[in-house]
């Protein structure tokens, strides 16, 4: 029987579990009121802006003043709350002293029900080290909503292992990267800096991280490659280095989030607010994907419908790892040049990268080009990873947190013809006379990038910028391409500079955010746009 009594000590009989009202719902319908009257803790939680929770905490204070005295809740032991580890049992976690019913949230978990369930019966807090985005005043402030109880004082506090930081042994970084989020780590050169050189540095190459960095052993590190039949074969580093021809290849990674904020200032997003800095281009060196595959004994060709499936050494809390697959024809192309890379720009794999071993995917969505390699497999069906089934995926303007299915939309893999303006940087005041525009552009599937046009009057007239670097081989274009214009330009003008990139196919980048605009802001490869005054 569950230990419930007042604050005050008094001893209460047993509570009927507690169920969310459904008067949150602005039908008053209790189906909308389980969807949509959870919209604004949904949205909060998502970090789709102060303004949405600014709104609703004033709503919230106007309520108050009004309403009677807060509730006194029942007392319970960290035993009762370990009895509600299903949505059958209801729900239950612990934040510091406080029970939560987070029942009703499971299914409008951002992460994944599976996510939120892992914390079932227990305390939040070893789930929120390891996602850092929850550690924000408002999601505290709105799981309050769901608050049904307080932990017996009695109770003693966890213990300290269990809130150990899980990032605690990532890597040092650059300074001068901007961090998106700290924990995971994700960072982006700053823009100035991002068509200084074609190879990205290795220290100012973006960082997304879904999760701690994993601390590899080379001694012992292996991987493992295996598939149906019983094909298996486990390769220790120096095996990978020594048996397979080291193959290079020049491509540049991007992230399908590149972009995101220019996608939130249409409407709120979820994801980190990657400015135009979460893509890079580095030399790559390592294995061929293929030819690890050949030797394992899988056919260069396949019938039907199969898939090489990656698994990293970073795992989350329940212990599942970050996955995703390609096509197998991809995966066995000579053409294609998907590596198993162990080099980086002439030097071993920085931790972040992937140390030791990474996939890398050209002309692909960098979510497919899985770090700190662990297992390669070869299956029917594609990876089961959430970031293969559950994100990285594109959907039409008009879907929203109600109406996703991520079941209808295919997994991002070739990404769209994409450009950006690297120089001068948004709100700048330039010299009059000759200013110089800079910035990259590069497109998925080995599509080259044929002509950047920029504009500096907001698209109304167009000028052809020249384009620096080697012409790729056709087809085969895994590497941006870095392009300058200069234009003589007159003091006390208001530019807005444009630029829009065109590919071999003839592919070019959309006129406006708002016609891609995506719930979860991908994709986002419009004309990239920045006003800049001109000084005398
Ligand atoms: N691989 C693992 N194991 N874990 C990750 O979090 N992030 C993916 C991909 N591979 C990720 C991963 C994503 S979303 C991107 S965009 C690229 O790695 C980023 O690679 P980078 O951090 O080396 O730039």
């Amino acid at each position: 029987m569950l230990l419930l009594r007042a604050v005050t000590g008094r001893r209460l009989p047993p509570l009927p579990l507690p169920r969310r009202p459904c008067s949150r719902s602005p039908t008053g319908s209790p189906a909308a009121g389980g969807r949509r009257g959870a919209a604004p803790v949904l949205a909060a939680l998502l970090g789709l802006g102060a303004a949405l929770a600014y709104g609703e905490r004033r709503r919230r204070v106007a309520q108050a003043a009004q309403a009677p005295p807060p509730p006194r809740f029942p007392l319970y032991t960290r035993e009762d709350v370990g009895r509600h580890r299903t949505p059958g049992d209801r729900v239950w976690v612990t934040h510091g002293t406080e029970v939560f019913d987070v029942t009703d949230f499971v299914e409008l978990h951002p992460g994944g029900a599976d996510k939120l369930l892992l914390a079932a019966g227990g305390a939040l807090e070893p789930f929120w080290a390891l996602y850092g985005v929850h550690n924000q005043p408002h999601v505290l402030e709105l799981l309050r909503e769901y608050k049904v109880g307080e932990l017996d004082p009695q109770e003693a506090p966890p213990a300290p292992a269990d809130i150990r930081d899980p990032f605690a042994g990532d890597p040092p970084r650059h300074p001068g990267l901007r961090v998106n989020s700290q924990k995971p780590f994700n960072a982006e050169p700053p823009a100035e800096l991002l068509a200084e050189r074609f190879l990205t540095p290795n220290e100012l190459f973006f960082t997304r991280n879904h999760l701690p960095v994993p601390a590899v052993d080379p001694e012992t590190y292996r991987l493992r490659v295996e598939g149906p039949g019983g094909v298996s074969l486990s390769l220790s580093l120096s095996e990978l280095r020594s048996r397979f021809p080291k193959h290079e290849v020049t491509a540049t990674l991007q992230c399908a989030g590149n972009r995101r904020a220019e996608m939130s200032r249409v409407r709120p997003v979820k994801g980190l607010p990657w400015d135009i800095g979460a893509i890079g281009t580095a030399r790559w060196g390592g294995a061929r994907l293929r030819d690890v595959l050949l030797h394992a004994g899988f056919p260069a060709e396949r019938e039907g419908e199969w898939h090489v499936c990656f698994e990293g050494l970073d795992v989350d809390a329940g212990g599942a790892p970050y996955g995703a697959s390609i096509p197998y024809a991809r995966a066995l192309s000579a053409g294609a040049d998907v590596l198993l890379a162990y080099e980086m720009n002439g030097r071993e794999l920085p931790r972040d990268h992937g140390f030791p071993v990474r996939v890398v995917v050209p002309g692909v969505v960098g979510a497919r080009s899985v770090k700190w390699l662990r297992r390669v497999a070869v299956s029917a069906a594609e990876s089961p990873s959430h970031w293969q089934q559950n994100d990285y995926k594109g959907f039409s303007p008009c879907v929203d947190w109600d109406t996703v299915d991520y079941t209808t939309a295919p997994a991002i893999q070739e990404l769209p013809v994409q450009s950006a303006i690297t120089q001068p940087r948004p709100g700048a005041a330039v010299p009059a006379g000759e200013l110089t525009v800079k910035g990259y552009a590069w497109s998925g599937g080995g599509r080259e990038v044929v002509r950047v046009d920029v504009s500096l009057d907001g698209g109304r007239s167009w000028r052809v910028a020249r384009l620096t670097g080697e012409r790729p081989v056709p087809g085969r274009a895994w590497a941006w391409r870095l392009w300058e214009l200069r234009a003589p330009v007159a003091a006390g003008t208001e530019l807005e500079i444009v630029c829009k990139a065109v590919d071999g196919s003839y592919n070019v980048q959309p006129d406006g955010v708002a016609a891609i605009w995506n719930l979860r802001g991908v994709l986002s490869n419009a004309w990239h746009r920045v006003r800049v005054t001109v000084t005398r």
